[in-house]
């Protein structure tokens, strides 16, 4: 299920791919997941990735926050209109911030619907323990696509204790696997599945009907996400074991603004080609 050699056929065949489309990839063709936050990086994902995340770690990426605690329902609708705006294949999926969708099924709608009517967006992923369960079923019953992220789950990082990987205690492993299964009753189209001990990941994913998407997780899950600014090599040298760098883009970066800097301080840019001549 994938349109990357429609190229040919030209642009009128390039299509949003839907929910339908992401759980018709279960089993047959891996999901392609990548976070996108800008116009460019969605333009750039959009040929390649079957879903554009936009990421609450956009707090840690985009505004250097300490978490994405501090990530609010404003900035998410604005990054996310970018992305919609910018792409016109990939499911553009967009994170429900903290503290904005757990007081109450009637709370999470009202925010759900305002980021799905204010940015066009596909779906919400929604980060979520048992207690989320009822929410998940308030939304997919009133027309909002859901995925349930479980596992890490980063906005919870105080009551954790930091970002170590679950699942470890096989009483929280079993509890992970119940969880996945009540959200997929509930009406979650997939489950984003973080940080979890290969074999409880695995276990989830063959648990389940819906497509699984893992980071920090199992080459069993459906599909795989990376936050694209870990992937290219952006966010510094240290980056968390279930990163691949595909590039070292921040090596690059410096390299070419060092030699920017250079060429102002020694008069060697602008050069005639870039200035504007009188006729
Ligand atoms: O916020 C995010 O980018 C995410 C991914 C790390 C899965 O939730």
């Amino acid at each position: 299920m994938s349109n990357h050699g429609n190229e040919s056929a030209g642009v009128a065949s390039v299509r949003r791919l839907t929910v339908t489309d992401l759980q018709a990839m279960k089993g047959k063709t891996p999901i392609v997941c990548l976070t996108a936050y800008a116009a460019w990086t969605a333009r750039l994902i959009d040929p390649f990735a079957d879903i554009a995340l936009v990421g609450d770690s956009l707090g840690n990426v985009v505004y250097g926050l300490p978490s994405t605690l501090g990530v609010t329902l404003d900035m998410m609708i604005a990054h996310g209109r970018a992305v919609v705006g910018a792409s016109r294949r990939a499911f553009v999926l967009i994170d429900m911030p903290f503290a904005t969708f757990e007081t109450s099924p009637e709370q999470a709608f009202a925010n759900a619907a305002r980021v799905m009517a204010e940015t066009g967006a596909s779906g919400v992923k929604l980060e979520c323990g048992p207690a989320m369960v009822p929410t998940v079923a308030f939304l997919v019953d009133r027309g909002i696509p859901v995925m349930a992220h479980i596992g890490l789950t980063p906005q919870a990082v105080h009551k954790l204790g930091g970002y170590r990987a679950r699942g470890r205690d096989p009483e929280e492993a079993d509890r992970m696997v119940q969880t996945a299964l009540a959200l997929q009753a509930a009406g979650a189209f997939s489950i984003l599945i973080e940080a979890t001990v290969e074999p409880v990941a695995r276990k989830v994913a063959e648990a389940l009907a819906v497509p699984t998407i893992g980071i920090g997780a199992s080459s069993a899950c459906d599909g795989q996400v990376l936050v694209t600014e870990d992937m290219l090599g952006l966010t510094g040298k240290r980056t968390a074991k279930f990163v691949r760098r595909y590039a070292e883009l921040g090596d690059d970066l410096s390299a070419a603004v060092e030699a920017y800097a250079d060429d102002v301080r020694a008069r060697r840019f602008p050069g005639p080609e870039h200035v504007y001549p009188p006729a």
